[in-house]
């Protein structure tokens, strides 16, 4: 079979984990790599591939068949329109763009060169989410009722070095929350109300580094999430669902979702229910849900390729991550900022 080649737009962080997960894959290949940083144009001589530094020329002499952009926020959606433009499917990097509106550019442009755009929201290719959906899609838990989230991971204070990260748009609103806005309203359903407290006492940066947020479901549900930046917890899907090897691993969970008949701890998939009698006085049953670990951004990067391929749609496409991106503008807007 014919290896697919790829390239990757920005070899930072994230970029770098993705060119990990190319070269583990045999059906793909990495071909070239556009970042204008010197650690960037080091790395594509280490790998034996193109190094560009500008993007455009790295499109036109390159012609990737895929491009993974994983460029700091606000350059995903120029990066993305330039391959859609030139009919390349592109992954795109969580948030989708660092606004709603620019978002929503993108979206058109796909739309108008009918070409697919899969966003980078990862753990929607986590088995450990396909196991939860399954679940609450049977209605096991019943109808539900209430979740309660936590994102609460301190980040090392050198992760600030780098300008973006300290600049407005780039706070764990947008960068770490929209994964779980995105995960719960794939879970949950949409989200049709948002409350919200903000503090940047902390870090002192222009960006929040910590926030508590109510959510309303379409459903009737009802959703809280706590979320800092600085403070220390065992309580982040990072920790908790051991998918990427680069964070420690703490076995607790950071969603509690309760519904009329039953209640799942995530991520490690502890099912609660009543046996033969129900209410305050009995007992809970409990049972683990056994899920086979693979690295979800190795199963993105097989469904990209099958996007590539024409063979299906993205799962999460701009349009369907401009949802959660809605959620997260809302939040920025009606937050009080506790500061
Ligand atoms: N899916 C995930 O779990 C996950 C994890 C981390 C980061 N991210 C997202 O990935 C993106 C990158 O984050 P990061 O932490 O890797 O950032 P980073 O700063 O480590 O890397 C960004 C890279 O983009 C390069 N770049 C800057 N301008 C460029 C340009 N004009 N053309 C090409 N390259 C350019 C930089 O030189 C740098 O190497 C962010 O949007 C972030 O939200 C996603």
């Amino acid at each position: 079979m014919n290896r697919i080649r790829l390239a990757v737009i920005g070899a930072g962080a994230i970029g770098r984990k993705h060119i990990d997960v190319i070269n583990q894959t045999p059906q793909a290949e990495l071909v070239a790599l556009a970042d204008p940083s010197t650690q960037a144009e080091n790395l594509a001589k280490d790998l034996g591939v193109a190094w560009y530094a500008d993007i455009n020329e790295m499109l036109d002499n390159e012609k990737p068949q895929g491009v993974i952009n994983a460029t700091p926020n606000t350059l995903h959606v120029p990066c993305a329109i330039a391959c859609v433009e030139r009919g390349i499917p592109v992954l795109v990097e969580k948030p989708v763009a660092d606004s709603a509106e620019r978002a929503q550019q993108l979206v058109d442009a796909a739309k108008r060169h009918g070409v697919p755009v899969l966003v980078g929201h990862h753990r929607r290719h986590n088995a450990l989410t396909a196991a939860a959906k399954k679940l609450i899609d049977s209605g096991e838990l019943g109808n539900i009722v209430a979740v309660s989230a936590h994102w609460i991971l301190q980040k090392p204070d050198d992760y600030f070095d780098v300008s973006w990260r300290r600049e407005p748009g780039a706070g764990p609103l947008l960068v770490n929350l929209v994964h779980d806005i995105d995960l719960l309203r794939y879970l949950l359903g949409e989200i049709n109300k948002v409350q919200a407290i903000t503090s940047n006492a902390t870090r002192g940066f222009a960006n929040e580094d910590s926030a508590v947020v109510n959510l309303r479901f379409a459903s009737g549900a009802l959703g809280s999430a706590v979320l800092s930046d600085c403070g220390v917890s065992p309580w982040s899907w990072e920790m908790n669902s051991a998918e990427n090897e680069v964070y420690a691993h703490a076995p607790e969970n950071c969603y509690l979702i309760s519904g009329s008949k039953g209640a799942l701890a995530m991520p490690q998939m502890r099912w609660w229910r009543y046996g033969e009698q129900s209410g305050w006085h009995a007992p809970l049953l409990q049972e683990t849900l056994n899920i086979e670990a693979i690295d979800p951004f190795i199963l993105q990067l097989r469904h990209f390729l099958q996007v590539i391929r024409g063979e299906v749609a993205p799962i999460i496409d701009a349009n369907d991550a401009l949802k959660s991106l809605k959620v997260i503008d809302a939040i920025r807007r009606v937050s009080l900022n506790a500061a």
